[in-house]
């Protein structure tokens, strides 16, 4: 019998991974464009560093990590999220000696062990960014906006901002407690994971999904009326500055967040598209954890998207690439000619396909349909005594002379080609 992969664990076959291309082709633009340098990061680390970082009594640390000991002893966990890896980093390599503010993104696979579906998968994906070293609001709404930009630059407009602030060890704790008071009384209406959380994490009833927590959190204080005046500040002043970059956000006081570190400003992009998946990126500001990781103390702020839900949204574009040329030869010479030309063109960077077992010239031009190329070029005897031949044009259906040479045929190309050429997916020009 065929060995199948794991569940929750998927092959991104071609067709779809063009699309995984273009978004992390976008990701990189974009975030460039706003000065932040990439950073590669291990897909395991000690598990010490996780369960410090996300925090002990947090799903991800109690449930959902892959963690095992390895050939030496080693506690070791498959990264569940990003942040703590590259933190790690920061402070391993002491980037922050380097520059008072540093700004780094990264991508790749991330684990959790939770239950597949939709949207929700063991192995999932992330392109997230972090900025360390400034404490100024300017800052979140910079990282905001550029997250918004991201996604406008994809053609996505759906999904919507919501912030919310989580205040400060100055200010939380007397807010986790008036919750506690609140909720005290109406504990048997909990959720078993909420009833179980009550003591460590209260604020996760907040926004736990199960019918009787919500009934039970109706009226209750929100974390926006018990801000600290530093923490309120920070929010109005981040708001401030989104409202002069135009972003379209709306306030969410119930949002938690799943993992502990964050503090005062906490953001989610949430679409309705996804099902109960409605978070397709996600962040906040950590100015506890480089401190609490051995660092120096110094803010961070940062967010994280998940790959497959961002695709997922882009399921209805057509992201399959088209060749630029197809060849079809008839006869050994033609064939010698066309086989010379497709490599001195690929060299150039075009894109050629031909039909390396064709016979007839009928079954060449049923396989240069499937291809869906730009431009086709037949090539037989007559067109090489002549040394001249007809490049048609398939989306035109116009065709025009050119000599047989692979430098002439890249002249007309390039000028045809030009937007296609330059991001060589298969989207419209942007207006
Ligand atoms: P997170 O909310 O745990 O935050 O994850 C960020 C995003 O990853 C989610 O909004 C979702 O799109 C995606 N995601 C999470 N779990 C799964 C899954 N099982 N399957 C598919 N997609 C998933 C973090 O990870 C933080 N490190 C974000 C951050 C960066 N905060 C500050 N800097």
């Amino acid at each position: 019998m065929a060995i199948t992969g794991i569940k929750g664990f998927n092959d991104i076959l071609p067709g779809d991974v063009e699309k995984w291309q273009y978004i992390e082709f976008t990701a990189r633009k974009v975030f460039e464009s706003y000065g932040f340098s990439e950073i590669r990061i291990p897909i395991m680390e000690k598990t010490e560093l996780f369960a410090r970082s996300i925090g002990d009594a947090t799903d991800i640390v109690e449930k959902e990590m892959y963690s095992f000991v390895d050939k030496g002893e080693n506690r070791v966990t498959l990264r569940p999220e990003g942040t703590a890896s590259v933190m790690r980093a920061f402070i391993e390599h002491k980037l922050y000696a380097l520059d008072a503010v540093t700004k780094l993104y990264y991508m790749g696979p991330m684990f959790r062990y939770e239950r597949p579906q939709k949207g929700r998968y063991r192995q999932f994906h992330q392109i997230g960014a972090e900025v360390t070293g400034v404490n100024d609001p300017m800052v979140d709404a910079q990282v905001l906006t550029m997250l918004c930009h991201f996604f406008a630059e994809l053609g996505l407009t759906e999904p919507r901002l919501e912030i919310n602030s989580l205040g400060c060890p100055e200010c939380r704790p007397a807010y986790r407690q008036a919750l506690k008071d609140f909720l005290r009384s109406r504990l048997d209406l909990l959720c078993d994971d909420c009833k179980r959380r009550f003591e460590t994490n209260p604020l996760r009833a907040l926004d736990c999904k199960a019918t009787g927590c919500k009934e039970a959190t109706y009226g209750a204080p929100s974390v926006l009326d018990n801000l600290c005046t530093g923490c309120e500040d920070h929010f109005s002043t981040t708001k401030h500055y989104l409202d002069i970059a135009g972003a379209n956000y709306s306030i969410n006081s119930r949002m938690v967040r799943g993992l502990d570190y964050y503090t005062r400003t906490t953001f989610e992009l949430v679409t309705g598209l996804l099902g109960s998946q409605s978070a397709v990126a996600a962040g906040g500001r950590y100015d506890g954890l480089i401190s609490e990781l051995g660092g120096p103390s110094m803010p961070g702020i940062g967010f994280a998207m998940g790959v497959e839900r961002v695709a997922l949204l882009l399921s209805e574009k057509d992201f399959s690439r088209r060749p630029d040329l197809f060849i079809a030869a008839l006869g050994g010479a033609a064939r010698d000619t066309a086989f010379k030309i497709m490599g001195e063109l690929q060299v150039m960077g075009f894109g050629v396909e031909i039909d390396y077992e064709g016979k007839s010239l009928k079954s060449q031009l049923r396989r240069a349909d499937k291809f869906n190329s730009r431009f086709s070029l037949v090539i037989g005897e007559d067109e090489i005594s002549r040394g001249i031949a007809q490049l048609k044009d398939m989306d035109a259906g116009t065709q025009a002379e050119i000599m047989l040479d692979s430098r002439d045929i890249a002249v007309r190309l390039d000028s045809q080609l030009v937007n296609h050429r330059q991001t060589k997916w298969n989207l419209p020009p942007r207006p």
